[in-house]
């Protein structure tokens, strides 16, 4: 089935509810579909197949970005793959690193043959460029990706002229600019509707105690709004990597002590902020002295959460103002729940 077969479909089994800017969206992915489906001519001289041209495809937070490129590489019958922009730059910086250690010249190379060897299609979900070695690497490998015939879809927050915007040395990733307006259309998915908000209105978002129900809660909220089991996602921040256990479309899930029992600071909790729309936190201890730094760490991270409007959903020991009563920094810990109330009201964040 095409992309649009699959929509209506799912339309029809009110799964989703009908939408003109997806709809609109949809003869684009119907048309990869069909391209990719078509056999590849292989002559003599085995050449790539014929360019075709890729969908990048941005908008506002929860419009269905991510929904829909799900939605076109389930009903693809090629080798493809669908991989969150961060982890798939993750695992290039490696592969280059390991080029290098065999002693290869051009270590990009390699690289994006093995990709084409692989794959005809990458789908990427949320693409956006926030790092200088990203930035550096981008032009020359998605080159090479386009030369061999790979299809790249990718979802993303930003217009293309927007990318890496303010990024240190700008010009010299400008190119890569021109490169994915060339070779991709370029669709604005501006759907009125905030569907993720749709989901979390109304809901609660902050469980206590944590027990049986918590936890059953949590669980809804995840099967709601990530829309599958999620995968681990590694975040490359500073120099070190910063591991969220599950991450599915925008949503991250982890404990506790995966984010604030572990030696990380302001700069992991912005990238977290930055990368997830909203994060499900497991299992908020009651905060003291004994504790301390792991509330300190509760602090940064809420601010950081704060900040840049990343929807909060937690499970906890007590009500945000029972938190942490006792010990040093409960003065500093009164914005923090008072932050933690106004993340709970409906209309917050997003
Ligand atoms: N037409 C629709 N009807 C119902 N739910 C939708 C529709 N479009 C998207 N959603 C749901 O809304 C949430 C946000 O969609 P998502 O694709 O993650 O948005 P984006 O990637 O644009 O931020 C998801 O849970 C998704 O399944
Ligand atoms: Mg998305």
């Amino acid at each position: 089935m095409v992309p649009s077969e699959i929509y209506t479909a799912r339309v029809a089994a009110g799964e989703l509810k009908p939408d003109d800017a997806q709809t609109a969206v949809l003869p684009e992915f119907d048309r990869i579909a069909n391209e990719l489906a078509k056999p590849v001519k292989r002559g003599f001289f085995r050449r790539a197949p014929d360019p075709i041209q890729g969908l990048y495809l941005w908008g506002g937070v929860g419009r269905g970005k991510s929904m829909l490129m799900d939605l076109f590489v389930s009903g693809l019958s090629v080798p493809a793959r669908r991989v969150h922009f961060h982890a798939f730059m993750q695992e290039i910086h490696e592969a280059i690193h390991e080029a290098r250690a065999r002693g290869v010249d051009d270590p990009i190379k390699p690289v994006a043959d093995a990709i084409s060897d692989s794959v005809r299609c990458l789908a990427f979900d949320e693409m956006q460029i926030t790092d200088i070695t990203d930035a550096m690497i981008v032009g020359r490998l998605f080159e090479q990706l386009f030369a061999a015939g790979v299809v790249v879809v990718t979802t993303s927050n930003r217009v293309p002229d927007d990318l890496y915007k303010h990024g240190l040395n700008r010009d010299l990733f400008v190119p890569f600019i021109g490169l994915l307006k060339d070779k991709m259309v370029v669709h604005e998915l501006a759907s009125p509707t905030d569907y993720r908000q749709d989901r979390l209105a109304g809901s609660d978002v902050y469980f206590t105690p944590v027990d049986q129900k918590a936890r059953a809660a949590m669980d809804a909220a995840w099967a709601a709004l990530a829309d599958g089991d999620g995968a681990p996602l590694t975040l490359r921040v500073k120099g070190h990597d910063l591991l969220i256990p599950r991450f599915h479309n925008g949503v991250a899930r982890a404990k506790f002590f995966d984010l604030c029992g572990k030696h990380l600071g302001a700069a992991d909790y912005l990238m977290l902020a930055e990368t997830a729309k909203v994060l499900l936190l497991d299992d908020v201890p009651r905060l003291g002295r004994s504790n301390f730094n792991e509330a300190k760490r509760f602090v940064t991270l809420i601010d950081a959460l704060y900040e840049a409007g990343t929807r909060l959903i937690c499970s906890a020991a007590a009500a945000p103002e029972l938190l942490y009563v006792e010990g040093e920094g409960t003065f500093e810990f009164e914005r923090t729940s008072s932050r933690l109330r106004e993340m709970q009201s409906a209309d917050w964040g997003l």
